[in-house]
C-alpha cells in the first residue's frame, strides 16, 4: 500500500513512522513534512490551503490511501477532493469537519445528541457582550467560534480579562462563544469512525498551557501521556456511548456521516464526562504517546476507516505499556517564535520533529514554535517520564523551553475523577 500523510508536525511524524513499522505498506510519502518525516517518508511538495493540490498529488503519486492530518486541510475540503479523485482518504468532508471548525456547529449537534457539554452562549455583537458575561462565572471561557489552533481559548477569574479577550475577537470579526466552567481533569479520547462503526483508541491526557504546573497561556499541546491510570476501567465505553456514537449516529442523520478520527476533548467531572471540544483528527501532541502503544498495523486500520470497513477490522492489540510526550518549544512561543536555530542531539527515534527543517548545508534548524515532541515508552508512566526527559537533556536549542512536569501527578498516583 501507498501511504501519503499530509501535514508537517510531531503529529504526522508519528503517523509516518507508525505506517513504517507496518509490513503492508510499500512506499511512504509526506507533504509538506519536515526534517524528521524525510527519513522514512518522501517529502512532497503540497499547499495545504488547496484542496485540488492534495488530489492532485494523491493522483499523480499513486496514493493508496491518504491520511490528512491537520484540521485546516479538512476544514477547507481536501478529503473531498481527494475522494472525488478516487483515492480513499482517512479523515472527514468539510461537511462533517465542522464539528471542530465551528464551535457554534458542534454545540448544536451536541444540543440535538443530547450530549452532555459545558452551556453556552454565541456573542457576535459587542453591544451584548457585558449581559453575556453576566449569565457566566465566576471563571469566564472565553472561545474563538472558528478554528484557533489551540489558543483561541482564555479561562479566568478576572471578568475584565475575559471582557478584554472577547473584544480583541470581535474586533477581529470573530464570534466569541462564551461557556460555563468545567471542573475535573481532562482526557483526550480518540476514536476512529468510518461513518457508522466506532472504534475507540486508549485514552490519553495533553497538557495545553505553557508552563509548569498548568501556568501561563494556553498553547496547542505541550505533552501528553497514555494510558490513563487513574481513570475507571469503564470510562471509554461510558465515552463511546453517552458522547461519541450520538454524535456519530446525528451526524449520519443529517447526511453528513463522520470518517475519519473523531477527537473528544474532556472534562471528567463530578457529573460525569461532558465535552470540552470536538476535532475532527488526530490531536498533537496526543498521537505521539497513543501510535507507539498500538500493536495493530495502522495503514489497514487507516484505510478500513477510509473505506468504511471498519466493522470487519479485527479487535485493536495494545502494548501494555505506557507512553508520555515532551513537546520542546522555541524561545517566544506560544507567541512569535524564534526560528532558524540549529538542533543537536536529536538524532533518535523517539525524538519526533515538529518545526523543522533541513538547511541547504545539511544542518537541522529550527523552523516553528513547537520544534520537537521526545517520546519515551517504558513499563509504567514513571518509566516512560525517565526515557523522555533522558532523551530531552541531550537535545541542544538556543532558548528552547520545555514543561518539566508532563505525567507527574498521574506517574505519582496523584489525580483522580471525582466522585459523583
Ligand atoms: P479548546 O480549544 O476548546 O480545547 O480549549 C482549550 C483548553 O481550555 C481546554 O483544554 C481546557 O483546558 C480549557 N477549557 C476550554 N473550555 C473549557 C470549559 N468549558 N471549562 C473549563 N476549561 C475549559
Ligand atoms: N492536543 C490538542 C489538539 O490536538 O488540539
Amino acid at each position: 500500500m501507498r501511504v501519503l500523510v499530509i501535514g508537517s508536525g510531531a503529529r504526522e511524524h508519528a503517523l509516518v513512522l507508525a505506517a513504517s513499522h507496518d509490513p503492508a505498506v510499500t512506499a511512504l510519502g509526506c507533504a509538506p513534512g519536515n526534517a524528521g518525516t524525510a527519513a522514512f517518508a518522501e517529502t512532497l511538495g503540497v499547499d495545504l490551503t488547496l484542496p485540488s493540490a492534495i488530489a492532485e498529488l494523491a493522483v499523480s503519486w499513486r496514493a493508496d490511501l491518504v491520511v490528512i492530518g491537520p484540521e485546516v486541510p479538512l476544514v477547507g475540503g481536501a478529503a473531498d477532493a481527494v475522494r472525488a479523485a478516487g483515492v480513499p482518504c482517512f479523515g472527514p468532508g468539510a461537511d462533517a469537519a465542522r464539528i471542530e471548525g465551528s464551535k457554534s456547529f458542534a454545540k448544536e449537534v451536541m444540543a440535538s445528541a443530547g450530549v452532555p457539554t459545558a452551556r453556552s452562549e454565541v456573542v457576535d455583537n459587542p453591544a451584548h457582550l457585558d449581559a453575556a458575561l453576566a449569565r457566566f462565572g465566576p471563571t469566564w471561557v472565553v472561545k474563538d467560534d472558528g478554528l484557533a489552533a489551540g489558543k483561541g481559548v482564555v479561562v479566568t477569574e478576572d471578568v475584565e480579562r475575559a471582557r478584554k479577550h472577547a473584544l480583541m475577537l470581535l474586533d477581529g470579526g470573530h464570534p466569541v462563544v462564551l461557556e460555563s466552567f468545567l471542573d475535573g481533569p481532562e482526557a483526550s479520547l480518540f476514536c476512529l469512525v468510518d461513518g457508522r462503526t466506532v472504534v475507540p483508541l486508549l485514552p490519553a491526557q495533553d497538557f495545553k498551557r505553557v508552563g509548569d504546573g498548568d501556568t501561563g497561556p494556553n498553547t496547542g499541546g505541550m505533552g501528553a501521556y497514555a494510558p490513563l491510570p487513574w481513570s475507571p476501567p469503564e470510562l471509554v465505553d461510558e465515552v463511546v456511548s453517552t458522547i461519541v456514537r450520538p454524535v456519530v449516529d446525528e451526524l449520519d442523520r443529517r447526511g453528513v456521516p463522520f470518517s475519519g478520527l473523531l477527537y473528544a476533548g474532556l472534562a471528567l467531572t463530578s457529573e460525569g464526562p461532558r465535552v470540552i471540544e470536538f476535532n475532527c483528527r488526530f490531536g498533537d501532541p496526543e498521537t505521539q504517546v497513543v501510535l507507539p502503544l498500538l500493536r495493530t498495523p495502522i495503514a489497514g486500520l487507516l484505510h478500513a476507516t477510509a473505506t468504511g470497513t471498519l466493522a470487519e477490522h479485527p479487535p485493536l492489540e495494545w502494548s501494555d505499556e505506557a507512553a508520555v510526550t515532551v513537546v520542546i518549544a522555541a524561545d517566544g512561543y506560544p507567541g512569535k517564535p524564534r526560528t532558524g536555530d540549529v538542533i543537536t542531539g536529536g538524532e533518535d527515534e523517539g525524538v519526533l520533529h515538529a518545526g523543522t527543517r533541513r538547511r541547504d548545508d545539511g544542518a537541522v534548524v529550527s523552523s516553528g514554535g513547537r520544534v520537537l515532541s521526545v517520546v519515551g515508552v517504558g513499563e509504567d508512566l514513571t518509566a516512560a517520564r525517565e526515557e523522555a526527559y533522558a532523551r530531552v537533556s541531550r537535545v541542544n536549542l538556543t532558548g528552547a523551553h520545555y514543561r518539566t512536569d508532563i505525567a507527574a501527578r498521574a506517574a505519582a498516583g496523584h489525580l483522580a475523577v471525582p466522585a459523583r
